[in-house]
């Protein structure tokens, strides 16, 4: 449901590499769009209801990339009709509409996945047994940077507090704060802020619209129930850091006697130092390139464009081996509460408590 831009990108690439799967349908509110890509993925069963998709008998699994203010109407819905659900991040608006989901889903049985899309990088996957295994020694720092370069024109519904609930919080840092917590396990505080720089009070063809409301930048640190720290910042007005359209990415864990970095646009290479060496790339063993059966070959096309077909992987694997899928909309809720504080303790300029929240 959803079929614009991350659909066509991640989704549908990975539905068509996966033999177990196939695509029998289509949902989008425009209808020229739909009809385009109708014709393009070679899908008959179009409609802009989406209750259609969920009530359908041919279909037995949805992926959901619609606007954010959406995903959580369509996901009670496809819960309710017992579909296994694929949602793309954040999961909603705020954490109450995200529980909502997760408990729809839960208790109708179904799998449930959040797109969190960077834990599937074969550097994210090798730094994350490293770190689990203690060969990184205790883990004490975690940093995070994620900077593009984009336009300063309209970003569509992106820009609307209604439609998004924040910006570059929730398009981008929310994939950091989830895969730290899978890192390091939960945040028990935050101090958060975030900030708008760009009106993005006009289109890329420009034609006037209304201002942006959310925030181009975010920033926060963090305390782990581990004794662990973080530091996390993101913008989308980072002139120059364009990177082949990657942007920078780079995220670190310092251990007692190891530190690794990941790095996005190199997703195939960790960078690891000890005292005495300093910082050095090393190639991510083969085991990590791709999922376990996975049929994708790590040679065949942009490494850090492929390794998303993976979620797809994982999501199917989940359905037919008849377990919970990794992430799951728990792991999307707890990213959400903390994303969630992250505005309340810049609307209040004090630290936040992160509730636990019981599965
Ligand atoms: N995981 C990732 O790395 C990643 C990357 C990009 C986008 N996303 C997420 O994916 C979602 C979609 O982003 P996008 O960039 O593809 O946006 P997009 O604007 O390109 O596409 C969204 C589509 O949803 C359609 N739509 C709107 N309301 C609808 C409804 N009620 N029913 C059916 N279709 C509807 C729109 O017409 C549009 O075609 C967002 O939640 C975004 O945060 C995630």
């Amino acid at each position: 449901m959803g079929v614009g831009a991350v659909s066509d990108y991640h989704h549908v690439p990975a539905i068509r590499l996966d033999r177990r799967a196939t695509l029998v349908a289509a949902c989008d509110a425009d209808s020229d769009l739909l009809h385009k890509r109708g014709l393009d993925w070679g899908v008959d069963f179009l409609t802009t209801d989406y209750h259609e998709i969920c009530q359908s008998d041919q279909v037995d699994a949805v992926v959901i990339a619609t606007p954010n203010f959406t995903h959580g109407p369509i996901a009670v819905a496809a819960a309710r009709n017992g579909k296994h659900i694929l949602c793309e991040k954040p999961l909603g608006l705020d954490a109450d509409q995200v529980r909502t989901m997760y408990h729809a889903a839960r208790d109708a049985s179904v799998v449930h996945m959040t797109a969190f899309t960077y834990r599937f990088a074969p550097s994210m996957r090798y730094m994350r047994d490293l770190a689990k295994s203690g060969e990184l020694g205790q883990l004490r720092h975690f940093r995070s940077q994620r900077f593009l370069d984009l336009p300063e024109t309209s970003w569509g519904w992106r820009q609307y507090k209604d439609q998004a609930g924040a910006g570059d919080l929730f398009d981008m840092t929310i994939h950091r704060i989830d895969f730290a917590i899978d890192l390091l396990g939960p945040l028990t505080r935050i101090c958060g802020s975030v900030a708008r720089f760009a009106t993005r009070d006009h289109t890329a063809s420009g034609e006037a619209c209304p201002s942006s409301e959310v925030d181009d930048w975010s920033a926060l640190i963090g305390e782990f129930s581990s004794g662990a720290v973080g530091v996390w910042e993101g913008t989308t007005l980072a002139k120059g850091y364009g990177l082949d359209g990657f942007g920078h990415e780079w995220a670190e864990l310092n251990g007692s006697e190891q530190s690794a970095v990941y790095r996005l646009h190199e997703p195939n290479k960790l960078w690891l130092g000890r005292t005495g060496s300093d910082l050095a790339p090393v190639d991510v063993p083969p085991q990590y390139l791709v999922p376990a059966g996975s049929p994708r070959d790590p040679k065949d096309g942009v490494p850090a464009t492929v390794f998303r077909y993976d979620l797809m992987w994982e999501f199917v694997s989940a359905i037919t081996q008849r377990r919970d899928a990794v992430p799951s909309f728990y792991d999307g809720l707890r990213a959400q509460l903390v994303a969630d504080a992250v505005l309340q303790s810049h609307q209040r300029h004090v630290w936040v408590e992160i509730p636990d929240e019981p599965r």
